[in-house]
């Protein structure tokens, strides 16, 4: 059953989620210097890259030390308005003052993204270890959209049957785009996964998901997430259907 690692937190409100995240890459950072991360992308991790703006001194050294990835990024350059890598600059890597040796951002300009898909995947296994041929993430944080996609595996995609641990270019026609996603291989691999998901508009499709003892009959993209580590953390608006974490 590939929902073994599975486990769900439920936060008041979004704020706590924000909090809640930035505190596991702070404790990640405290205790594995050197550690490689991937960030995820949309709107949510906004809360939480204001709560890492607020780290303590002591902390913001330990987070220098950490290697920031990209768990996906549009097909746009870094400096566009709808890039991943802007908002995590914008957002804290620039205010903690990142160093650039340690920001290994997808270039979503890039004339061809198979090309800087490849380019992606070698420097994933030329920078971590790996198991079982696949590079070993310490933390990746995701988000879900409200179709159940996570990173840009979007629902019938082709991505979704890539089995190649590293980077995909991945055509979403629904969205009329392509997008650069980490392939399931590598999620499943990571020691720990986070999943950000917070706001009523994520209600349903978490209540639907957490209605099916496992993937058998899963139908959404985040669904067939199987690592040793997934940690959900969701506000109270988001889990109101999930069973038993509904609240008065
Ligand atoms: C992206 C993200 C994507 C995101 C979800 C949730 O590039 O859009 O990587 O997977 O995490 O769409 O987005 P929100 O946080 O905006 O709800």
């Amino acid at each position: 059953m590939s929902r073994a690692g599975w486990r769900v937190e439920v936060a008041g409100d979004a704020a706590a989620v924000a909090r809640r995240g930035a505190e596991l890459l702070i404790d990640l950072a405290r205790t594995k210097p050197g550690a490689h991360v991937a960030l995820s992308g949309g709107s949510t991790p906004k809360a939480m890259y204001e709560v890492l703006r607020g780290a303590s001194p002591e902390d913001m050294e330990a987070l220098r030390q950490l290697h920031y990835h990209f768990g996906d990024e549009r097909s746009v350059p870094n400096d566009h308005e709808e890039s991943n890598v802007r908002l995590a600059r914008d957002g804290f890597l620039g205010p903690l003052a990142i160093p650039e040796a340690h920001i290994h951002a997808p270039n979503g300009g890039a004339t061809s993204l198979e090309d800087e898909a490849d380019r992606l995947t070698r420097n994933l296994f030329k920078l971590m270890p790996s198991q079982a041929g696949r590079p070993v993430f310490d933390l990746i944080f995701l988000g879900m959209g409200t179709d159940g996609h996570t990173a840009s595996l979007f629902p019938e995609t082709k991505a979704l049957r890539n089995r190649i641990p590293g980077f995909a270019a991945n055509e979403v026609p629904q969205l009329a785009t392509w997008r650069l996603t980490l392939t399931y291989p590598v999620l499943d691999t990571a020691r720990r996964v986070a999943i950000l998901a917070t706001g009523a508009n994520k209600a349903f499709v978490l209540g639907k998901i957490f209605q099916r003892f496992d993937d058998e009959d899963a139908v959404y993209p985040i669904e067939h997430l199987a690592g040793r580590d997934v940690l959900w953390l969701v506000d109270q608006d988001a889990a109101r259907k999930i069973p038993g974490k509904e609240t008065p």
